[in-house]
């Protein structure tokens, strides 16, 4: 069951009081009385009167759910009142956002503010104590502040962000609910015979964003584009046949990040059956996941499993423990098994050693790990293997000490699939953990969603099924017609 609206108000109010508490602490140890934070702004093209998509930076957000108001500031001090300086600039050529008037807002005194200098002048006389953390810009000389994003103070801010509050994980709940609905219209899409840009517009469609509210560009790659690990072409036309679908992309939702990734075969079934082991060995992985859990050590589970994977496919010729020692499981499998998520796809401070700083290593080999630490209750991950056929690591492995462990004629009949890849995330739970995804995939059928209010990026928010695939198909003519 998904908590009433009056539910969700207490959830943020504990999310508040929570923040409140944390920020507080870490002011007092950098000696720091008040944290003043900046929305962000949308930068300007070069020597252009247009901006690049507004995107509200995580230190905020994770206060307020206002993702698309650019200029505010949230004046946070601990025993005074908290303040909201939302931006309103006047003039015709726009229309002024309206200030917020959710329930979360009853926990902030509401200033406007027409430009910086109003804001300055709705913040409190002396900010000599207060720190501030945002992207400098010019006026903020003049603020008068005690120090302008202050490195002990962010790390401190930054290692507490992997636990998340009640809230924050409903919030990724029902973002993942708006995942799971988006990711099986993409699938039909591409099993319409879609584009990767068709595909991509009923991912949109489907969860109701537009893609500058997405956490990350979509990774919507057909056939052999899936072995770009971060692909962004969005070919607008179909390929001449359609084997498979690497699709990596996640909703907002109040400002946490869903990261989804499936892989889809047309019909072929070999490839089908890779897909369903990369699935039950996703699905192992994920049976590790609870407090305590070195990440290091399921990182390198993945490698022995994948490795398996790949001798009982016929791909390698190795040992699974020979092919994690010679390196060979990174040719196929070149990244980390997953990443702390939140606030930011790839959330901030996967590899600190404290609060105060310092690095877990990762392990020798493996560069692309973003997470070392142990695992603690209600932080959310992802867990995301794979295996891909990429030219550039293949054509360096033909070469000793790789060259003969790998069966040559099997990855040239693969190569044309690109890879595969599973990710779901997790929420780490007392003694395990809870799977947002999979929940959510189950769930998408059923249509009675409850009075929580429909954020983007939810269900409730799409664009109905029927012009979606209307808007598909729009998209697959124009494509094909070359407008
Ligand atoms: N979507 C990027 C990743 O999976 O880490
Ligand atoms: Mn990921
Ligand atoms: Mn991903």
């Amino acid at each position: 069951m998904h908590p009433s609206r009056d539910e969700s108000a207490q959830l943020y109010d504990r999310h508040f009081t929570e923040m409140m508490r944390q920020t507080g602490a870490a002011l007092r140890a950098c000696g720091y009385d008040a944290l003043l934070l900046h929305s962000g702004t949308a930068p300007t093209l070069f020597q252009d009167d247009q901006t690049y998509p507004f995107r509200a930076q995580a230190a905020f957000k994770l206060w307020v759910p206002l993702v698309d108001a650019p200029d505010c500031f949230l004046y946070l001090e601990p025993g005074a009142p908290a303040v909201l300086v939302f931006h309103q600039p006047p003039g015709f050529w726009n229309k002024a956002a309206d200030p917020p008037e959710e329930d979360w807002t009853s926990h902030f005194e509401l200033r406007l503010a027409g430009d910086r200098a109003a804001a300055r002048r709705a913040l409190p006389a002396s900010l000599a104590r207060t720190a501030f953390i945002g992207e400098p810009f010019p006026e903020l000389s003049g603020f008068g502040l005690a120090a302008i994003n202050p490195a002990r103070l962010i790390a401190r801010l930054h290692f507490a962000r992997a636990r998340k509050t009640p809230w924050q994980i409903e919030c990724l709940r029902r973002g993942s609910r708006g995942a799971a609905h988006a990711h099986l219209a993409a699938a039909h899409a591409f099993r319409s015979g879609g584009s990767e840009f068709a595909i991509e517009l009923a991912f949109l469609a489907a969860c109701g964003l537009r893609e500058q509210e997405l956490p990350y560009n979509p990774i919507v790659a057909l056939n052999e584009n899936g072995a770009a690990l971060h692909y962004q072409m969005l070919a607008r036309t179909p390929p001449a046949g359609h084997h498979s679908l690497l699709i990596d992309a996640g909703t907002e939702f109040s400002g946490l990040a869903t990261d989804v990734t499936r892989t889809h075969c047309a019909r072929d079934p070999d490839f089908t059956a890779l897909i369903a082991a990369m699935d039950t060995l996703q699905q192992r992985l994920c049976t590790h996941v609870r407090p305590g859990l070195d990440w290091r050590a399921l990182h390198l589970l993945a490698h022995r499993l994948i490795a398996e994977l790949l001798r009982d496919a016929g791909i390698i010729r190795s040992h699974s423990e020979e092919a994690l020692e010679s390196g060979l499981s990174t040719v196929f499998f070149p990244h980390g098994v997953g990443h702390l998520l939140g606030l930011q796809v790839h959330d901030v401070g996967g590899t600190m050693l404290s609060p105060e700083g310092g690095e877990i290593e990762r392990p020798p080999g493996h560069p692309h790990l973003r997470l070392t630490r142990v695992l603690e209750e209600e932080w959310v991950v992802t867990v995301e293997p794979g295996i891909y056929f990429i030219d550039e690591l293949l054509a360096a492995a033909r070469n000793p000490p790789f060259g003969r462990h790998i069966n040559w004629s099997r990855v040239e009949a693969l190569r044309r699939f690109g890879g595969i890849r599973i990710e779901d995330d997790l929420v780490v739970t007392r003694t395990g953990h809870e799977n947002l995804t999979r929940d959510a995939f189950r769930a998408a059928a059923a249509p009675a969603l409850s009075a929580w209010p429909a954020g983007r990026g939810s269900p409730e928010a799409a664009i109905p099924t029927s012009s979606a695939e209307e808007l598909v198909s729009r998209g697959a003519r124009a494509a094909s017609s070359g407008d």
